[in-house]
């Protein structure tokens, strides 16, 4: 399945902060997609992958080791993704045969209105605000004006956070914010918010909260203008993430 070429432009740049991370995940390109591999999504994104047509164009930003883009090759969406790390890109080819490029979440190589449906899983709170806001530009830029549809979910919490890799030594960074704040972001960058579900992880004992958002294009006839409070069905889930290859790193996706 291909991803037709006037959708796709060339990938502008790579910014500093993210080769750290960026270069965590390479090192860790094998264990993390064991780990990966073996998450069940369908609580998460179940609702999110029915809403995804036979043909439609799909965006998987920091697709990782391609878990999503094989379940999106599964409903025969035309899906490509794209990611920093080369190690993680090679897995994601591999497990899905999706298309896959090396491009930045804040400056993605797509053309406007081009994409109906964006996953952001797990990606963009490794992005400081700067670039975490030009991300949800971005996606508002690429979905299709008329009923593009995006869920993202990220980690949350009050400040940010470095995560060593006990094997390589090698540290990722989270740049968490609250839930409120990444609503309001998204808010400002033109998505309405159309769910939002806060979830509880615990891992090596360690809880983490999680935030779920989907999100469509504000328009006028989205019915909700994007300076206006979201009626997003707030819930509250607990979850505990399933056994794991990635433990020497104590990592959570
Ligand atoms: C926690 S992993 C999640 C991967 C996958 N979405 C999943 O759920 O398994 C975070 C991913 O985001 C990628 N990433 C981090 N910063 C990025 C950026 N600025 N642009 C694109 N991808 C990025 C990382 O390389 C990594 O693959």
């Amino acid at each position: 399945m291909r991803v037709a070429q006037e959708v796709l432009i060339v990938s502008k740049r790579q910014k500093t902060f993210q080769l750290r991370t960026t270069d965590f995940y390479d090192g860790a390109a094998q264990r993390y997609a064991e780990f990966a591999d073996q998450l069940d999504m369908s609580t998460i994104l179940g609702k999110f992958f029915s809403t995804v047509a036979r043909g439609h164009t799909v965006l998987d930003i920091g697709c990782g080791s391609g878990r999503d883009l094989a379940t999106l090759r599964d409903i025969a969406a035309v899906a490509f993704g794209v990611d920093l790390s080369i190690g993680l890109l090679a897995k994601a080819r591999c497990t899905s045969e999706a298309p896959v490029l090396r491009a930045d979440a804040s400056s993605l190589p797509v053309a406007d209105g081009r994409i109906d449906r964006v996953l952001a899983v797990a990606s963009l709170h490794h992005l400081p605000r700067k670039a975490q806001i030009e991300a949800l530009h971005e996606i508002r830029r690429v979905l299709h004006p008329d009923g593009g549809k995006a869920i993202i979910t990220l980690k949350v919490g009050r400040r940010a956070r470095r995560d060593r890799d006990t094997q390589t030594r090698r540290a990722r960074v989270f740049y968490l914010t609250s839930s409120k704040t990444f609503v309001r972001r998204a808010r400002q960058s033109g998505l309405c918010i159309t769910a939002a579900e806060r979830s509880t992880s615990f891992r090596h004992g360690r809880k983490q909260a999680w935030l779920a958002v989907q999100v469509v294009v504000a328009t006028r006839t989205s019915g909700e203008p994007p300076n206006r409070r979201p009626r997003a069905a707030w819930r509250r889930r607990s979850w505990v993430q399933g056994p794991s290859n990635f433990r020497r790193g104590r990592a959570a996706t």
